[in-house]
């Protein structure tokens, strides 16, 4: 007997008393090992009433992000349906690049409650206090050269955002190249890392840190301008839960579409999306350093940037501020 089965049993007759009795009898064990399997059930956060004399009664799932919890609402083939769930951990990308190393498939989820070295992107620190947030990573081994693989990670940023929009109603927007943010506030952030030869990826991880339930107040000082939680938009409490199966639901959908059928879906997507194009934006790519206005986005993903002179530069990766017409820069970044 599983403490699954227990799980299921109280679920399945969730809103009545369930005698232990009963449940000794069905899953054919003592009364006392499922006690102290409700016990330990009770440790993980279950909100469970009753004792072995009273009956159980399931009155709440806990608010964490139990890999069992995530499979159940899940409509994926393969995007996780292996998942790690740990309470705290440095970085769940580090453990997602341990795991592709060591061969584990496409899909394989690796999700935590904290973290405490979260990674951005150029090397920034990425705030991930505990069961406030989404932070996770997806191995992913798509057939692909490495030089297209700056556009998954913009076909993440529009599952990101689509997951947002579907499952609150809100649009948020995307800054080239897939930050998520909402009136010009961060919500959501991507961090891809590969493994490649050459001419082929070994693998890639899809690191996502989405900002959910923090108050403006638990913000470091220094984020405060320029980041921002889904709980703070909505003005209630927000569900992890259902955000995380509906961005695996809708990152499966959009990467599955990818691989068949190319980058033009996503770019379209993308594009509806949008709040960089026709605004006047520093890009720093590398050493170098240029203002010019964004005026497109290429049909492989790279941002067009209108110099001063008219002459147009692609930008396949690079970190782009905002600016204000007077060059002032409106958007902190994080
Ligand atoms: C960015 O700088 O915008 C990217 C932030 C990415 C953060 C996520 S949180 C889950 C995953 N694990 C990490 O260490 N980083 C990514």
């Amino acid at each position: 007997m599983s403490r699954e089965q227990i799980l299921d049993y109280l679920e399945q007759n969730r809103g009545r008393h369930v005698s232990g009795a009963d449940m000794s009898r069905t899953l054919g064990v003592s009364r006392s090992a499922i006690w102290k399997q409700i016990e330990t059930l009770r440790a993980q956060g279950y909100g469970i009433t009753g004792g072995p004399n009273q009956g159980y009664l399931l009155e709440s799932l806990p608010d964490l992000l139990y890999p069992r919890e995530i499979q159940k609402g899940l409509h994926t083939r393969c995007f996780g349906r292996q998942v790690y769930h740990l309470r705290s951990v440095s970085s769940t990308n580090q453990i997602a690049q341990d795991l592709g190393r060591r061969g584990y498939p496409e899909g394989t989820l690796v999700v935590a409650e904290e973290q405490t070295a979260g990674r951005g992107r150029w090397q920034r620190f990425w705030w991930s206090p505990p069961e406030t947030g989404v932070w996770l990573s997806l191995v992913l081994r798509p057939q692909l050269a490495p030089y297209r693989v700056p556009q998954i990670t913009l076909v993440a940023g529009v599952s990101c955002a689509r997951a947002i929009e579907d499952y609150l109603g809100l649009h948020p927007g995307i800054k080239w190249p897939n930050d998520i943010v909402y009136d010009g506030r961060k919500l959501c952030g991507i961090l891809v890392e590969m493994e490649a030869a050459a001419e082929q990826v070994h693998f890639l991880v899809i690191g996502i840190g989405i900002n959910v339930n923090q108050e403006l107040a638990d913000f470091p000082p220094d984020l405060r301008d320029a980041a921002v939680s889904l709980g703070m938009i909505a003005g209630r409490r927000v569900e992890r839960l259902p955000l995380v199966q509906r961005f695996l639901d809708a990152f499966e959908e959009d990467y599955d579409r990818y691989c068949r059928d190319g980058f033009a879906a996503a770019r379209q997507a993308w594009l509806s999306y949008q709040v960089t194009l026709g605004k006047a934006v520093r890009v720093q790519a590398g050493p170098e350093e240029f203002t010019g206005e964004a005026c497109g986005l290429d049909d492989d993903g790279s941002l067009l940037v209108r110099l001063g002179g008219g002459q147009v530069r692609r930008c396949i990766a690079g970190e782009v501020t905002l600016l204000k017409e007077d060059g002032e820069r409106y958007d902190p970044g994080l």
